[in-house]
Order: C-alpha cells, then structure tokens, then sequence
C-alpha cells in the first residue's frame, strides 16, 4: 500500500534552538513522523479571540484554527467548563440535563427529519459509526469517497483516506469519485456543470463497481464543500444530485461537517443546507466545543433506532457533563454573537481583498471559498495553471514569521487555507492581507 505521510518540517534544516529541542524531545516520546506545522514549528502558550501567543510572548493572528470556533478561550466557553468541571464529571450511563438539552438545541438547527444525535469524541468516531449505521440499515457494504478524501484515522475510516494512499490501494469496497476541481476542470468538460455530469456519471461506474463485486452500496462519504479537496467552486445542484443517485442506489449520504458546519460558510447553519442537499447522516466534530473533545452524528430517528436496536455503542468519555457544556455554550456564542452572519461578511470582504491582489500578483492563479473558509491557489504560470506548491509553502512560512497563522491544502498542496476563528473582524482581515501583500511583494 502507498501510503503518503502529512508533510512535516525538514528536520536537516536550520531551526532555532528552541523548536530543535522540542522537536527532538518530540520524536523521543512521541516517535518519528508526528505532523507539525511551519519549517520553524512554532510553540504557543497562550490565546485569546483570533489571537496566539508563543513561547517567547509574539503574538499571531490565527487565520486557520476552527477548533477554537468561537474564539481561542471564549470567556463564556470557559466559563461553562469551569463551572460544570467543578461540579460534576461523568459518563452518558447516568442521566444528565447537558447531553439532553444539547441534542435538542443542536438537532433544531437541522431539518425536522434529522432529528436524534449520537455522541463521539472526535470526527474520526463520528465517521466510523455513520458507516456502520449506514451498513447496518442498507445491509450493503459498500463505501465512495472522493478520489483526495481524508475522513480520519480509524481503521474503517482510514481505509478511505483517499489523501494519503493511491486508488489500487483500496479496499474492493471502496471506490471513489473524482473531487470536483472548479479551476483546473477535466480536459473535456467545458464549465462545471459538465464537470458535475462527469462527477455523476463517476459514481454511476463506482456504483456499477460495487454492485457487482456484491458489496452493494452502502454511503457515499463526502464533506458538503469538499474542504481538503480544496474547497472548490461547486455546480449549484452537484450535492443534490449526488443524493438523488445514491438514494435510487439504495445507498445513504453523509455529510462530513467535521470542517464545514457550525456556519463556517456563512450562508446557513451547515454545509449540507449551503450547498441544498439532505444528507442522511450528518457528522460534526472539530467546532463543537471549542477545543473541549465532543463530537457526534446526527441522524432521522429510524436510522438511529435501527442502529441502537442492533448494535451496542458506549463510549466512555462522549456526552459527558463538561463536554457537553462546552458545545452548549459554543453553540449559544455562535448565535449571541451573531457569528454565521460575520462569516459571510467578512468572507466576502475578504475575498474581495484577496482578488485585489490576484490583480497584483500573477502567481495567484484563482480564489475562491465561502464565508470564512477561502483561499488562492498558486500556480507558476496562469496560462498553464501549472501548480506552484513550492511558493504556497514559501508564503505559508513567511506568514508565520510576520505573525499570521495559514495553512496550505490541496490535490496539488499550493492552496492557501484561510479559515480563522469565527469572530474574525474586518480589521483582522486587513491585517491579514497588508500582511499577505509584504509577503508576496518580496517574493
Ligand atoms: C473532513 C474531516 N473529517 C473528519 C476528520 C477527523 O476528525 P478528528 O481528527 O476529530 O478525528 C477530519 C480531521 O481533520 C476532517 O478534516
């Protein structure tokens, strides 16, 4: 199996003394081949809002952390933690108000049909139980994925990871469908929505595949704005035709909301309602409690019930009391501070701000993203749109040395991910893109 590993820095290369130690003392204890970020890993101590602070007191605008969804250390977030974390902390085997009051206030944010929650403590739980619900109630085995998918790390779940491995790698039952790619469409589709047929008739195949190897389908997989895929441009109806197959499949949708949901795009609650389609099964993770372990999936009542009537599922640390806390007051934050609507007009300010300097500087080949999820991808030659991963990496590094935390994403790794905390100002943003436009000028 060909397995690509997370890129990490080049440990032969200079760095200061302090992130060489805990570099060292990292593989130590923790073996080789831990992910980190930036050729100079960088060691924060503090934060605050949309702000970092590291080892030596510098401070960072974080533009890339959606863990701390609110805000790193909502003062109400804390608060809640505090205060349940001083009372009481258990497991979901004993009754309590906080695993009860969160699915019903979580659950209203849906559509009435999906209505039951089932809690994990991360993304990766959450996806692996959604496939075995899927399986149970469809009594198929078959799984699709896009063709760059990461779902997380699970054995099932990492069966998929499409990101890391190559398509002969996979199980017979999985199969995959291309990851749309709104810039660099296939070369014989003219506009997305030929690249959208071409993605339908994909999974037509991918279907055909399964059924005949007799693993059926059981769910198509998919994050509702393809975010490690690299965010594209999508075809208005692609998520629902994707759907409407797969129902006439007999297979089930889920939507990863790991990244996309709790209004990261700014035009609604969740990716699913963004993008118009109804999944079967929704999964959350990331966001949920601001940094505290909570994650889960939601789903329609009858699926639930199958699943729990079948299947014996307890996790220790899910729904507990302060895990629980944590999301009820992130959740209230999100709608106190009216953080869905600052995300869609400070993403489209700062796209605006972004495509000012695709004007200015040719290597930003295209931009594109939704609410406070956005970036430009970075090519050596705009005619060819031939990908420049080297420079995306360069500009990432210079960033972090001006004090401003991105990330880069991608099939092709030269995509900057730009997706801050959700209480990210304007003024946040234009530090950001003075930042970016020093950064690029000296390029
Ligand atoms: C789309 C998506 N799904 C699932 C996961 C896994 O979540 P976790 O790391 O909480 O297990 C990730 C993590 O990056 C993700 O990006």
């Amino acid at each position: 199996m060909v397995v690509r590993s997370m890129s990490n820095p080049d440990l032969s290369q200079p760095m200061s003394s302090h992130a060489r130690a805990m570099m060292d003392r990292r593989e130590r204890l923790l073996g080789p081949n831990n992910p980190t970020f930036y050729d100079e890993p960088v060691n924060f101590v503090r934060g605050e809002g949309v702000w970092l602070y590291d080892h030596a007191g510098q401070r960072y605008l974080d533009c890339y952390n959606n863990v701390a969804h609110v805000g790193h250390c909502h003062p109400k977030v804390v608060e809640a933690v505090c205060r349940q974390t001083s009372t009481l902390n258990t497991h979901s085997r004993y009754l309590h108000d906080n695993m009860l009051d969160y699915a019903e206030r979580l659950t209203a944010t849906f559509d009435p049909s999906l209505n039951t929650l089932l809690y994990t403590c991360t993304g990766s739980e959450a996806n692996d139980v959604a496939l075995r619900m899927a399986r149970q109630v469809t009594g198929n085995q078959g799984i699709i994925v896009t063709d760059h998918a990461y779902h997380g790390n699970t054995e099932l779940v990492m069966e998929l990871g499409t990101i890391f491995s190559d398509a002969e790698s996979l199980p017979s039952y999985v199969k995959t469908i291309p990851a749309p790619d709104s810039y660099h469409l296939p070369a014989d589709a003219a506009d997305l929505e030929q690249m959208g047929d071409q993605i339908i008739d994909h999974l037509q195949e991918s279907i055909a595949a399964l059924q005949k190897a007799g693993h059926g389908l059981a769910a198509l997989l998919i994050c509702p704005i393809f975010a490690n895929e690299g965010f594209p441009d999508l075809p208005a109806d692609l998520n629902s035709r994707l759907t409407e197959a797969v129902h006439a499949a007999g297979g089930m949708i889920i939507a990863d909301e790991v990244q996309s949901g709790f209004g990261r795009c700014g035009a609604a609650m969740w990716g699913h309602q963004a993008t118009g389609f109804l999944p079967d099964l929704v999964t959350l993770g990331k966001p949920m409690g601001n940094g505290y372990p909570i994650a889960g999936v939601v789903t329609r009542a009858d699926i639930m019930s199958t699943f729990r009537q079948n299947s014996m599922y307890f996790n220790t640390f899910a729904a507990n009391p302060v895990a629980c806390a944590a999301a009820l007051a992130t959740l209230a934050v999100i709608s106190d501070e009216d953080l869905i609507n600052n995300a869609a007009t400070v993403g489209e300010y700062s796209r605006n701000r972004l495509v000012k300097l695709q004007e200015r500087f040719a290597a930003l080949g295209n931009i594109r993203g939704s609410g406070l999820f956005f970036g430009g991808e970075f090519v050596s030659d705009r005619e060819t749109k031939l990908a420049d991963s080297v420079t995306a990496r360069k500009v990432m590094n210079r960033m972090r040395e001006e004090g401003v935390i991105m990330g880069v994403i991608g099939s092709r790794d030269n995509l900057l991910k730009i997706r801050p905390p959700m209480p990210f100002s304007k003024s946040n943003a234009d530090l950001l893109f003075d930042k970016l436009q020093y950064v690029l000028d000296g390029i």
